[in-house]
């Protein structure tokens, strides 16, 4: 049997970072959003015992540091499950370390292909507590659609959809490594914080320019000097029209929010021409990642 699984990715509409914890991890508050901009996973039984990965990215780990791989050990560790073989494939549309989760949300889709084959009757909140096991974005990623991510970014409340409209997400062609911008954090004092409780009560009323003023991540604040690209790059994203921009995640991609098509779409060609990595892509939500009835 072939199984197949889209992997969204996210964006951050924000990021904030309360403090460190005793794990050597962060106790953060975020609003996650799914978007269109996608991987397909594919899983095939197989007679050899064992997972193996493969993708159409040839520099992508292919062992147990893939964690496509560490999702099906954690699903069957925790199951109590002797492996069967199975073999994965991933075609990835989702930019690599580009703060989009698209490992993560790679690690989810295995996580729901698991589920459907071999334990249905495994709730969202146990298969999101594996998910925990792999990595903080892995549990919204198993969920999808708009949600406060508290905690390590695991601890996950369900949010009103995002209104309709399009996000333009660019990724410079660098990659920032997200424990380096942690530790940037530690011992600093952050000056700006989102207004998290704001953008919950203009998502609650459908309020779109409410919900674009409050674009905002506290990596920002430290980005260092050599990652200057960003800020240029959301200066052009409003310039060319958007509401607001921001970057998701720990960067380096930035989007900008646009409620009407065209002048998204405008945005998206004159970008083009100057990124490689430019996609133009509409809200996702909860239903379509995690059905309800199953
Ligand atoms: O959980 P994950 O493996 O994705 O985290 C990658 C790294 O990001 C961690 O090793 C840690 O340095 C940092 N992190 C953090 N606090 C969080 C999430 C991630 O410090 N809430």
């Amino acid at each position: 049997m072939v199984y197949t699984e889209t992997a969204c990715a996210k964006l951050n509409l924000t990021l904030d970072i309360l403090g460190q914890r005793d794990d050597g991890y962060h106790d953060m508050r975020m609003v996650m959003q799914s978007i269109d901009l996608r991987d397909t996973v594919t899983a095939e039984e197989r007679p050899q015992p064992g997972v193996s990965v493969g993708s159409n990215l040839r520099y992508l780990p292919t062992d147990g540091n893939n964690l496509a791989a560490k999702a099906a050990a954690k699903y069957f560790q925790t199951l109590g499950r002797p492996c069967p073989g199975i073999s994965f494939r991933l075609d990835k549309g989702i930019p690599v370390c580009a703060g989009m989760a698209g490992g993560s949300s790679d690690a989810a889709a295995v996580l729901r292909i698991l589920r459907r084959t071999y334990s249905p009757d495994l709730s969202r909140d146990e298969l999101e507590r594996i998910g925990t096991l792999v990595g903080s974005d892995v549990p919204f990623c198993v969920r999808g659609g708009t949600a406060l991510a508290e905690g390590r970014g695991d601890y996950l409340s369900d949010l009103p959809p995002l209104p309709p409209c399009f996000l333009l997400a660019v990724k410079p062609p660098f990659s920032i490594s997200t424990p380096e911008l942690f530790g940037l954090v530690r011992g600093r004092h952050l000056k700006c914080h989102p207004d998290t409780t704001g953008l919950l009560a203009a998502l609650r009323s459908g309020d779109l320019e409410g919900i674009a003023v409050r674009l905002y991540n506290v990596f920002e604040e430290i980005l260092p000097r050599k990652y200057t690209q960003v800020f240029e790059l959301k200066s052009q994203m409003l310039e060319l029209g958007a509401m607001a921009a921001s970057m998701t995640g720990s960067g380096p991609t930035v989007f900008g929010m646009f409620r009407d098509r065209q002048p998204a779409l405008d945005a998206f060609h004159a970008l083009r021409g100057n990124y490689g990595n430019v996609f133009l892509c509409r809200p996702v939500e909860r239903e379509k990642i995690f059905p309800i009835s199953v």
